[in-house]
């Protein structure tokens, strides 16, 4: 009998996409589209439960090995880091880090300590030290396009999926940072211990997805 896996899938904008590449490799997700107020379901045709999490804490979760897998966006992955692997590229929640200014301000052009603002600070970091860049990172929460429309900051690192954002507060892209999408991820023991299993689930997805292509 196979054993029974427990996948931590990210809630928003990623699940539905998720959902949607599980029905397509035969797993009956109705229990996840009907989720009330619950958090795990169960597919009733494969050895899989569901937990619904918030991104960083898909990441805990597999770190610390009480879910089998999970579905979390590179730019979490990229900010968080941890220990797990990273075994697939699902193709969905594509969209990119960008440092963006202020329409007409010269970035580069000046010697002073530039002011980034993020909700990313550990990606603006690595992307500046790879430049060998001095910089300082103001750490924002939400709507980081604000703070170089306050004068806080003299540039922002931030997802930008359209552009609509950055263009409606008058900011232009100037550089790309990462690219991001969804990834599957795989603790590192269970990697062992439901060899089979977690290999039936990623060659599902891996034949999905090449169909797709
Ligand atoms: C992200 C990002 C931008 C926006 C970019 O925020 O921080 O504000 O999407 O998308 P666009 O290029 O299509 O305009 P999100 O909506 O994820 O909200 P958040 O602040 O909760 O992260």
């Amino acid at each position: 009998m196979s054993e029974r896996l427990r996948i931590a899938i990210t809630k928003g904008r990623l699940l539905d996409k998720s959902v949607e590449l599980f029905e397509a490799v035969g797993l009956d997700c109705s229990p996840i589209k009907d989720p009330g107020r619950r958090l795990v379901h169960c597919v009733p045709n494969y050895p899989l439960d569901a937990v619904l999490a918030k991104a960083p804490d898909v990441i805990t979760y597999v770190e610390h090995g009480v879910c089998d897998l999970g579905i979390v966006g590179k730019d979490t992955i990229l900010e968080k880091g941890g220990s797990f692997y990273e075994v697939l590229d699902l193709g969905f929640g594509k969209c990119r880090f960008a440092l963006a200014v202020k329409e007409g301000s010269d970035f580069y052009g000046t010697y002073k300590t530039r002011r980034i603002a993020s909700k990313y600070p550990e990606v603006t970091r690595a992307f500046f030290e790879k430049k060998g860049m001095d910089v300082d990172i103001i750490k924002i929460e939400g709507s980081v396009e604000l703070a170089p429309i306050l004068d806080l900051a003299d540039a922002i690192v931030d997802i930008v999926e359209t552009g609509a954002t950055l263009k409606a507060n008058g900011l232009v892209p100037i550089e790309d940072v990462a690219q991001v999408s969804a990834r599957l991820i795989v603790n590192t023991a269970s990697m062992k211990l439901y060899k089979d299993e977690i290999a039936d689930l990623i060659a599902r997805c891996e034949g999905e997805l090449e169909r797709r292509k």
